[in-house]
């Protein structure tokens, strides 16, 4: 079990495992150097019911069924649910059969999580690491207004500027899924640190990275085996040498944020156009007068990004 230590950065992963999540969940488990206080499941890539299960999932694959996993929002705020099990596989974590998880799901909604810890750690100390739509972070901070200035900092995966879209021709599937969400959170004046498709597109999964996996046991086998899925999609239809680890940065930059590089803009998030809802509108040019509220990535070293996940997700191996 990796232990924290005292300089570990306090962090709650919000997540819609997902493949790229559940890499991003192990590399969290596997570094000192950040405090998981819990892992808070929302609908996203799937339905809610199957985030959740996934979570638990990759916890146990990571040997770590002491980690609180709380359920948290099975719908946007807004409008109706869209998933994406044309990426993920019906389970949303196909490529590897894993057994059903041992350990429990808390009883607490993953949203009273949010709001409590912000709540009872020092102001300040707690970085929300979204990897799947915002529903979650938004509903805390609707619900409960007093805990966004005690947020330390989000950090998250989603929008795009020069990638555009994923899912729509304007909009990346975590924005698009829930608009609304994301427009609180933008708004909400908490800093905000942005990794969007223009940074995940750079991070691809080819045949080479996946090599040193190779020797890494059963947490080795499974990551080969959720790569190979999960890559399809991107490899048909964008002929890339691989599929992007796009939630993985999240936790990466708490890492070595040197690792990464960006531009502190403006970013607005379309919310009214059926033609493109859920486009993050970012002013990377600084042509309009919107005061910034992000540090949007633009570029990552892929190399080091990759070198770190098989270092660290190495001492998970058991068997
Ligand atoms: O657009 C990529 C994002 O959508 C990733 O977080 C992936 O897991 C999906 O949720
Ligand atoms: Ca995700």
């Amino acid at each position: 079990m990796t232990q924290a230590t005292p300089l570990s950065r306090k962090i709650i992963i919000d997540t819609d495992p997902g493949q790229d999540d559940a890499v991003g969940i192990l590399l969290a488990l596997a570094s000192p150097e950040v405090d998981v206080l819990g892992i808070t499941a929302v609908a996203g890539n799937v339905p809610l019911a199957l985030t959740v299960k996934n979570a638990r999932k990759v916890c146990e694959v990571a040997g770590r069924g002491d980690v609180l996993v709380f359920a948290g929002c099975d719908k946007p705020i807004a409008k109706a649910l869209i998933t994406a099990e044309h990426v993920h596989g019906k389970s949303g974590l196909d490529g590897i059969e894993l057994p059903e998880p041992e350990m429990p799901v808390q009883d607490k909604h993953g949203v009273d999580f949010i709001i409590d810890t912000l709540r009872s750690e020092p102001s300040g100390t707690v970085t929300l690491c979204p990897m799947g739509p915002l529903t979650n972070i938004a509903t805390a901070f609707e619900r409960a207004p007093d805990v966004i200035e005690r947020v330390q900092e989000i950090v998250l995966m989603g929008g795009a500027y020069f990638e555009v879209g994923n899912i729509t021709p304007a909009a990346e599937f975590n924005i698009y899924v829930d608009p609304e969400a994301a427009d609180i959170v933008f708004k909400s004046g908490v800093k905000l640190t942005v990794m969007p498709l223009d940074v995940t597109h750079k991070a691809l999964v080819t045949q080479e990275r996946l090599i040193p996996f190779k020797d890494m046991g059963h947490v080795g086998a499974v990551v080969i085996g959720w790569m190979d899925f999960f890559e399809r999609f991107d490899i048909e239809k964008y002929g890339s040498a691989g599929g992007p680890l796009h939630d993985p940065t999240v936790i990466a930059y708490l890492i070595k944020p040197d690792m990464f590089s960006g531009r502190f803009i403006n970013v607005a998030i379309e919310t009214q156009s059926e033609l493109t809802r859920g486009m993050t509108v970012a002013d990377w040019w600084g042509v309009t007068d919107r005061a910034p509220n992000a540090m949007f990535m633009g570029d990552l070293d892929a190399d080091a990004f990759f070198a770190l996940l098989s270092e660290r997700i190495a001492t998970l191996q058991t068997t």
